[in-house]
């Protein structure tokens, strides 16, 4: 079973809009991950940033170490229904994010020295104060880029993601165990191994002074074509040959393929002459499948073939104002009608977490200006339980 082509459940039960991840499907993912542990000793995270639902956490950690987060909300997360390892990482972390952090997690990552020089001491005398246990890595800039669409390639040119070797001063490791890069975007092994090579080249005097080395995300594990057998030599490579434990941190090799968004059709316009007819549907691609827009790709129907491709070829869009609220254009082997089910497939990763706060980042508060008496006044402001309580 492949959640790309069909579901199992009858979408006409589901309450539309909805987004169902299919508890089976995530199992499937799990048993492949479990392999590579299993054959390599390595740890394997959950990128929070693509997948937050806690609902289902207990199941992840039977076989995942931990999660790895993206801001204080993430790692409360993490920490509170996860319970396992917490590695968090920021491009810039600020005193408040520390002050969080240093409780919530096990391992912080600095994203350059002058963070580190801020704010490793504070961190570790917060950790301190209450017994509890913080490593400390450093993000590298491995220079190293596998062809991602520059949007998601944080190797790219002037990219402010991670330490290039000109920048990484040697002599300002105290308290560095780890070793943290991320570079491939829904890529293969022979990415990851191309990536290693240059990373040995450039940090060999650096890699046998650290417990672990993070290879990030972006590791296609669970797609049927790639390649786990080579994953796991080039991991087993590396902790051998350097004496650290690897770990990694997949987002979409989790949850892929595992999630749907239901939606119902609500109209089914005339056709404009030489378009495709317009069906309306009860969602919206900007606010419930932002990912789709800003990609962008084309989301795939069950059900649904090229445009041309079948009998009925309309363009599926939603229900906002916004011109660009469209998914594309589909065919189908009859025309629509109202109240049909629409199942856009593999709509667990970077879907839910998006229409959310992406990376759990704080929702800017509402305020309003009272010129008059030079007043500020604090409308509504978001707490951690308004993030944790719409992913769950
Ligand atoms: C630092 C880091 N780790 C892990 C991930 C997860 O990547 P993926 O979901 O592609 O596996 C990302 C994605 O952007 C990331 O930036």
């Amino acid at each position: 079973m492949n959640g790309r082509f069909a579901c199992r459940f009858d979408p006409r039960r589901v309450t539309t809009p909805a987004y169902v991840v299919d508890k089976g499907l995530l199992q499937h993912n799990l048993a492949i991950l479990a392999r590579v542990k299993e054959a390599t000793g390595c740890k394997i995270l959950l990128a929070l940033k693509c997948f937050a639902m806690f609902r289902v956490f207990p199941i992840l950690a039977e076989v995942l170490d931990g999660v790895c987060c993206s801001s204080p909300h993430e790692a409360r997360l993490g920490r509170e229904e996860f319970g396992r390892e917490v590695h968090s990482f920021a491009a810039a972390f600020s005193e408040t994010d520390i002050a969080d952090l240093a409780l919530t997690s096990d391992h912080l990552v600095f994203n350059s020295f002058a963070q580190k020089r801020r704010f490793q001491s504070q961190a570790a005398e917060i950790a301190g104060q209450f017994g509890h246990r913080l490593e400390f890595g450093l993000r590298i800039n491995p220079e190293h880029s596998e062809g991602a669409n520059p949007l998601y390639d944080p190797c790219a040119p002037g990219s402010r993601l991670g330490i290039r070797w000109q920048d990484f001063l040697a002599d300002q490791l105290d308290g560095i165990s780890g070793l943290h890069w991320h570079n491939l975007c829904e890529q293969d092994a022979d990415c990851l191994e191309r990536t290693v090579t240059v990373v040995e080249q450039n940090f060999a005097s650096i890699l046998p002074h650290m417990r672990y080395v993070n290879f990030g995300g972006g590791h296609h594990i669970t797609r049927e074509d790639y390649d786990v057998e080579r994953l796991i030599t080039i991991v087993k490579r590396f902790q051998d040959r350097w004496g650290v434990q690897v770990y990694l941190e997949p987002g979409e090799a989790v949850a892929l393929n595992a999630g749907y968004l239901v939606a119902s059709v609500l109209d089914v316009q005339p056709a404009h002459p030489g378009t495709a007819t317009n069906v309306i549907m009860d969602a919206s691609v900007p606010a419930h499948m932002p990912d789709v827009l800003e990609m962008p790709y084309r989301p795939h129907i069950i059900g649904s073939g090229e445009s041309g491709e079948k009998a009925f070829t309309c363009r599926i869009g939603g229900l906002s104002c916004l011109a660009g609220d469209v998914a594309g254009e589909y065919a189908f082997n009859q025309p629509l009608k109202v109240d049909d089910r629409l199942v856009f497939t593999d709509m667990a990763i970077y879907t839910m977490v998006k229409n959310n706060t992406f990376n759990g980042v704080q929702l800017p508060a509402i305020m309003l200006f009272h010129p008059e008496k030079d007043e500020l006044e604090l409308v509504r402001s978001f707490d951690y339980q308004d993030f944790r309580n719409r992913l769950s």
